[in-house]
C-alpha cells in the first residue's frame, strides 16, 4: 500500500482549548464576564492575524494574543494588574488538552502516521506547550508559521508545512477544528479532517472536507477506510 499521506495538527481549539481559559479569568473578574472575555480574546486574536497577513505585516502569535487580550478586557469594560495579565498570558501556554487527544494520537502513532502541529503559535509558544501539554511524544515535533511571518490561510503557510515535511502538498493533510483553517488548507492544495468540535457548524464560506469526525478517537478509523 501506498505511504499514507502526512497529517498537520493544528494547535489552538484541535488539540488544546482556547476557550477553557475562561476558568482562569474566574479568579480576575466577575464569573459573568469571563467566558466572553475568553471567548473574544480568541475571535480578536485571529482577526488581528488575518488583519496583519492581508496588510503584509507580521507581529509574532504571542505579541498578537496579547494585544487581543487587551481588547477584550477593554471591551468588557474590565482592567487588570500586568502580573494578571502576564499570568494569564502564561496559562496559554498551558491550556488544557481535549480529552480525545491522547487517545487518538496513539491510535495514528501506532498505525504509523507521520505527525507533526504546524500552527500560528511562535516558536516559543509551541514550545512551550508541546511540553506541557505531553504532546512530544506523539508529534514528531511542529511546523511554526513564524517561518514565514505570515499566518493562516495564506497558501504560502501551507505549502511551507508541506515543504518542511518534504512531501508534496496533496499528500499532506490538515487536520483543525477551525473551519477557516480547513478552508485556506484545501484551497492550498492540501487535504484536510475536520475536527467538529462546534456541534456541526461550519463556514458557510467553503464546503466540509470530505474527512469530518466528532473527535481525534475517530480520525484513524476514518482515514484508515479511505485507504481501503
Ligand atoms: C493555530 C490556530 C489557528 O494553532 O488555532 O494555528
Amino acid at each position: 500500500m501506498a505511504e499514507p499521506e502526512a497529517l498537520a495538527f493544528d494547535m489552538y481549539g484541535t488539540l488544546v482549548d482556547p476557550i477553557r481559559i475562561w476558568k482562569r479569568l474566574e479568579g480576575y473578574v466577575p464569573d459573568k464576564d469571563a467566558l466572553r472575555i475568553a471567548e473574544v480574546w480568541r475571535q480578536k486574536q485571529l482577526e488581528f492575524t488575518f488583519r496583519l497577513t492581508v496588510m503584509e505585516r507580521y507581529e509574532d502569535f504571542e505579541e498578537v494574543t496579547r494585544k487581543a487580550l487587551d481588547y477584550a478586557l477593554a471591551e468588557s469594560g474590565r482592567e487588570l494588574e500586568e502580573d494578571r495579565k502576564e499570568a494569564l498570558m502564561a496559562q496559554y501556554n498551558d491550556l488544557e488538552r481535549f480529552e480525545d487527544v491522547e487517545p487518538g494520537l496513539e491510535r495514528l502513532k501506532e498505525l504509523g502516521y507521520s505527525m507533526v502541529v504546524f500552527s500560528n503559535g511562535s516558536p516559543r509558544m509551541l514550545d512551550e506547550i508541546m511540553d506541557a501539554a505531553g504532546l512530544r511524544s506523539y508529534l514528531e515535533g511542529y511546523v511554526s508559521v513564524d517561518d514565514v511571518k505570515m499566518f493562516k490561510p495564506a497558501p504560502k503557510v501551507y505549502r511551507h508545512v508541506a515543504d518542511q515535511l518534504e512531501r508534496p502538498i496533496g499528500e499532506v493533510r490538515l487536520i483543525s477544528s477551525n473551519p477557516f483553517d480547513i478552508i485556506g488548507a484545501e484551497a492550498a492544495g492540501m487535504q484536510a479532517a475536520w475536527v467538529d468540535r462546534s456541534g456541526g457548524l461550519f463556514d458557510t464560506l467553503g464546503s466540509r472536507p470530505e474527512v469530518v469526525v466528532g473527535a481525534l478517537t475517530e480520525l484513524a478509523d476514518a482515514l484508515e477506510a479511505r485507504r481501503g
